[in-house]
């Protein structure tokens, strides 16, 4: 299928700039920031999407001054596809501050609301403030508290009116089990009101998580095919070839189930099973994706796979297992790779089995979600098989969110010949083809949003709570029933064996990706 961008595009709202503000990134000395946070926002300012009156702050605890601005710099290079000599690049570069402190010391709070009334004066920032917690979870609560304590985590209110605007974003991971999350959000809206707060999950920057929303409702035929009379079953996989990366400390409290399921997996699954929304409005988004994870009965853990990689071959280079990685338990029950089958009890999805299955170290980098559609209710053609032709086959929608970004649509077409045989066929839809490369992360749509005070792509309290009753029964009841068969697949494979045998009783298999 050639896609030829139409020169009525719509447009849903007019590019908007954000007010002046500064945005300060607490943790700024982790891998986020230069990786990922400094090259989105330096997007948007090659794209005119900054404020004019703009500074970036990062807190960190180490004295890096000097070096974190050129290390700043080194990140949008290399992790932005920049070019050095930009003429945007070191005006943008001479906006970017550092602060050194300890996110416990009331003293370095002082010292940075100081920092941050100057940047106001210098650069015209007017008080507007987006703190990005980027630091270890368990700081959070602590640096909430600290600017609550500090008069930092308001605004100004001069004759019943706010003269400026305060924000916070949280990055993952929310909490680890129900409970913890609650008590987070305990603490945070003791300090900042919901409308305040802007919990990020990355894959919703991501454009194909976003266009699964324009694919269903932006357009007028799809929706009447999605739902129990059509649709079979849907796959829902996040695989990564790559393994745990150095961070075997935090990997070894989350494992893939808190680490991919609980947040990314989730918010993938609600935005293709959400009935559609009243409006684009924060809230009316939010409250239908809500309503998706209620109605989802507890997960049986007869209805979950857990598996952990023992060494093997990646990209033809030989790994070691995940309990010979830095800082991992050798007897370690973690697990990289996590399966669930889980049905959505409403009017839409009853009966329709989906399949989620996340994990590190598989066969190879993808996420994609699958949906798989009822054979014909007549098999007129139940003949036209033949050499390489498959016959009749259910029709397959499958959304590749990452890599090769994308929709396909596979059918069964007439092989030419004197004989009736029927082979699939794919209709295929390239973002790279019909927009060009983007060089985004997903970041940039998410920062522009929060410096917006836009949260319809953010997860709301509710949300968050939601996925995680989901989730902390499998880990309580994993927890209580260690298995001795880990590792379960080699590195560089499809994960465990019991994860093909739970489709198999359903009649099913994964698909092959
Ligand atoms: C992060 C997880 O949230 O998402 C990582 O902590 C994972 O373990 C990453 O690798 C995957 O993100 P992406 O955008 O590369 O799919």
């Amino acid at each position: 299928m050639s896609t030829n961008i139409s020169s009525t595009a719509a447009v849903q709202q007019p590019e908007r700039t954000p007010d002046p503000c500064i945005v300060v990134i607490f943790g700024a000395s982790g891998d986020l920031t230069k990786r990922k946070l400094l090259p989105a926002l330096y997007h948007l300012e090659q794209s005119g999407l900054l404020p004019k009156d703009f500074a970036v702050v990062g807190v960190a605890r180490r004295p890096l001054e000097k070096s974190f601005a050129p290390d700043m710099k080194e990140g949008i290079i290399s992790g932005g596809g920049v070019e050095k000599d930009e003429a945007k690049l070191d005006p943008f570069v001479g906006r970017i501050q550092y602060h050194a402190m300890n996110f416990d010391d009331a003293a370095g709070y002082d010292a940075l609301k100081k920092v941050l009334a100057d940047i106001d004066k210098k650069f015209g920032t007017k008080g507007n403030r987006l703190f990005y917690l980027a630091t270890a979870p368990e700081y959070f609560s602590d640096i909430v508290k600290y600017l609550g304590d500090h008069g930092m985590a308001k605004p100004e209110v001069k004759d019943g009116e706010a003269k400026n605007w305060v924000r916070t974003i949280v990055e993952k991971p929310f909490g680890h089990d129900l409970e913890s999350a609650k008590a987070l959000n305990n603490e945070v809206n003791k300090v900042f009101s919901e409308d305040q707060i802007f919990r990020i999950d990355h894959y919703l920057g991501k454009e194909t998580v976003q266009n699964i929303l324009v694919f269903r409702f932006g357009n007028g035929i799809f929706e009447n095919v999605w739902n129990r009379n059509y649709i079979d079953h849907v796959e829902i996989t996040a695989a990564e070839s790559i393994g745990i990366e150095g961070r075997g400390p935090f990997y070894e409290t989350a494992g893939a189930l808190r680490d991919v399921v609980q947040n990314h997996v989730m918010e993938l699954l609600s935005f293709v099973a959400m009935e559609p929304p009243v409006s684009f409005e924060a809230s009316a988004v939010r409250a239908e994706k809500v309503k998706v994870w209620k109605a989802i009965p507890p997960i049986h853990p007869a209805d979950t796979v857990r598996g952990q990689y023992g060494p093997g071959t990646v990209d033809g280079k030989a790994v070691v297992g995940y309990r010979q990685e830095e800082r991992v338990h050798p007897r370690s029950q973690t697990e990289t790779y996590a399966a669930l089958r889980l049905e959505i009890d409403n009017w839409r999805w009853a009966g329709v089995p989906f399949y989620i299955r996340a994990g590190k170290r598989l066969g190879k980098r993808v996420t994609e979600i699958t949906i798989q559609f009822k054979l014909p209710p007549q098999m007129l053609f139940k003949d036209a098989q033949g050499k390489g032709a498959e016959g009749i086959q259910p029709n397959v929608l499958s959304m590749r969110i990452q890599p090769d970004e994308g929709i396909t649509l596979q059918f069964g077409a007439k092989v030419p010949g004197p004989t009736m045989t029927i082979s699939k066929v794919d209709m295929d839809f390239s973002y790279a083809e019909a927009f060009g490369k983007s060089s985004a992360n997903g970041y940039e749509r998410l920062l522009l949003d929060a410096m917006l005070g836009d949260a319809t792509l953010f997860a709301h309290r509710d949300g968050v709570e939601a996925t995680w009753s989901l989730i902390t029964p499998i880990l309580e009841a994993w927890a209580k029933d260690p298995i001795n068969s880990l590792p379960n697949y080699a590195a560089g494979t499809w994960g465990p064996a019991t994860a093909d045998a739970m489709l198999k009783t359903d009649g099913r298999k994964w698909r092959k990706l």
